[in-house]
């Protein structure tokens, strides 16, 4: 499928850009065939360094109608990278490089570069070795930093900044000719564009990035009821935390609260390490039997969330010297170690197992927690009134996360918008995962209770989209939401970064930037 790469810039670009094309195919998302990403795809070019995908761009510009999208390591969730026009993608995964680290013995901060494609446990055993870290601004472990930082990634915190973007200093993007642009952190309309772009404003090539001393952290985790959390101050369950977030267990009606702080490194000698989407073979099998059954049984799904419920409630947790299961809360390790971790060595990751998951996220005001909650709990029970039982159907229930305002054109936690509401305050996520069958037409359980949802969010509350965890449908009824002022700013720089819309896909079709 790929031309080998190495034959030498010229022999590349001809073969990229001028050969005409027999058949355009399909690429795919991290979860394979099946799950595309973009429809229309003329080759992939698996880029060597930032100066062969500024020649790509370039080669590709001179061409009428050409189009181009970067791709990093696959981890979005429907068909929303590409437009559904013949584009060339641009693989990061070989550029990804990290230099320029600094930080003086004895400084509260300092900086490293890494270029597009490096994932954060690359950076993280990297920085860890140099006795640094990037702090709290963190998304899962096998994703890019140029991903991360196009789409507006982001951990769960809103005492700290966790935006990916909120870590950046300084960007080199691509632009639509393909000459290499440093945007730097200075508050400027071009910064306020870059810091969440879409990829529209062309490849994210290098990002200077803030990065502190390593630090060790505890993590702990309490289960509450449903009605404690659906009443209870919930700003006040997650600010005062370095990062903390909630996952709810609807048919249980209970809550997860995990919560990590920093402690003096001396003060333990665990390493703990967290499991992040590793599983067995067996419990891989077990909970594809269990959960395919489930999109027709709801005794299935009630069954899976008692299991997943009392799994999730201990903690997912190594010692990394030892590999020995840890049993008690708090769990002490190094900051990434315990904050993200990875797969335990002898096992894999759900999805390699075939386990798919569909999603959809949407971040309100935090201000609102309360109100949109229960909102969600009426819609829940609303089918227990049909009786019809939904459940969570996801290994770590519905995953409820923070961030802390911080202001961009396009981000999900900016502020200041024309909705008038308070995000001043900081965002909570609704971030609802749930089990793709492997069966019949791949649909869930009462699949239409799940656009209900999405659609009563959108229409009732100030909400706004994650930009790779929905669908098209998601997009497109949510973008209402969005300050126009913001998205006419956000084209302005567009069309002056990329005046020919080659990096154009159908997230910026749908807001209306081309
Ligand atoms: C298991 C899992 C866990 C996740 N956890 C989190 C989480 O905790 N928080 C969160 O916010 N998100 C999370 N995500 C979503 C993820 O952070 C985003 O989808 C991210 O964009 C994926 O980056 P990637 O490197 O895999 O890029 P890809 O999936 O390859 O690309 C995603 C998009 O970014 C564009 N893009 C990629 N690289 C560049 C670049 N260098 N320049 C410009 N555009 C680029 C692509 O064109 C595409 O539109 C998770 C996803 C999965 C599957
Ligand atoms: C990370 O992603 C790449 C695909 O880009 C895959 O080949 C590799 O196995 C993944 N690593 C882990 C640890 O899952
Ligand atoms: C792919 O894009 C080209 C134009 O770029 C268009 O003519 C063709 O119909 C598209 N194919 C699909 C499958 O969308
Ligand atoms: C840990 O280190 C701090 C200084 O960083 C020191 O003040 C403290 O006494 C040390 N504690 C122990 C138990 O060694």
């Amino acid at each position: 499928m790929l031309p080998p790469t190495g034959l030498g810039l010229g022999v590349t670009l001809a073969a990229t850009v001028l050969t005409p094309l027999a058949s355009a195919f399909v690429y795919n998302t991290f979860d394979g065939p099946g799950s595309p990403s973009c429809h229309n795809v003329s080759r992939v070019h698996d880029a060597t360094s930032v100066e062969d995908m500024a020649a790509v761009v370039k080669a590709a510009a001179a061409q009428p109608n050409a189009r181009v999208r970067a791709a990093g390591k696959g981890h979005m969730w429907y068909d929303t990278q590409c437009s559904d026009d013949l584009t060339i993608i641009v693989r990061t995964e070989r550029v990804a490089a990290i230099s320029a680290f600094d930080l003086p013995a004895g400084a509260e901060k300092g900086s490293v570069v890494v270029e597009a494609g490096v994932t954060f446990f690359q950076l993280a055993e990297y920085l860890h070795a140099r006795g640094a870290s990037v702090g709290y601004t963190l998304t899962n472990w096998n994703i890019s930093f140029g991903g991360s930082v196009a789409m507006g990634a982001h951990r769960s915190s809103i005492r700290e900044d966790s935006m990916v973007a909120a870590g950046a200093l300084e960007m080199d993007i691509i632009d639509g000719q393909g000459l290499i642009r440093t945007v730097v952190r200075d508050g400027s309309e071009e910064w306020l564009a870059a810091s969440t772009s879409l990829g529209l404003l062309g490849i994210i090539a290098r990002i200077k990035l803030q990065i502190y001393p390593d630090t060790k952290v505890y993590a702990k985790q309490a289960t509450l009821s449903e009605k404690d959390v659906l009443n209870g101050d919930i700003y006040g369950m997650i600010a005062p935390y370095a990062t903390a977030n909630l996952w709810w267990w609807p048919y249980k009606r209970k809550f997860h609260h995990r919560y990590y702080d920093p402690v003096p490194a001396n003060s333990t000698a665990q390493e703990g390490f967290q499991n992040t989407f590793s599983l067995t073979e067996i419990e891989a099998v077990a909970a594809r039997t269990m959960l395919d059954s489930g999109k027709y049984l709801p005794t299935s799904n009630m069954l899976a969330e008692e299991i997943f419920f009392g799994l999730w409630s201990k903690p997912n947790f190594r010692e990394k010297t030892t590999n020995k299961d840890i049993e008690h809360w708090p769990v002490y390790g190094w900051n990434y170690d315990v904050l993200i971790g990875g797969l335990y060595p002898d096992q894999k990751a759900e999805w390699d197992y075939g386990l798919r998951g569909y999603t959809m996220e949407l971040a309100f005001p935090v201000t609102m927690a309360n109100k949109m909650l229960k909102r969600v709990r009426q819609l829940f029970d609303a089918e227990l009134k049909k009786g019809i039982v939904m459940t969570s159907t996801y290994r770590s229930g519905i995953n409820i996360k923070f961030g802390k305002a911080y202001f961009d054109l396009l981000g999900q936690v900016t502020y200041n918008t024309a909705d008038g509401a308070d995000w001043s305050k900081g965002a909570i996520m609704f971030d609802f995962p749930s089990y793709r069958p492997t069966v019949g037409d791949e649909k869930r359980f009462n699949e239409p209770f799940y656009h209900r949802l999405a659609n009563t969010l959108i229409d009732e509350f100030p909400c706004r989209p994650h930009w790779t965890k929905n669908t098209r449908d998601v997009f497109a009824r949510s973008a209402k939401n969005l300050d126009p002022g913001h998205l006419a700013r956000f084209k302005a720089v567009r069309a002056q970064f990329d005046p020919k819309g080659i990096y154009r896909n159908v997230i910026g079709e749908i807001l209306g930037f081309y």
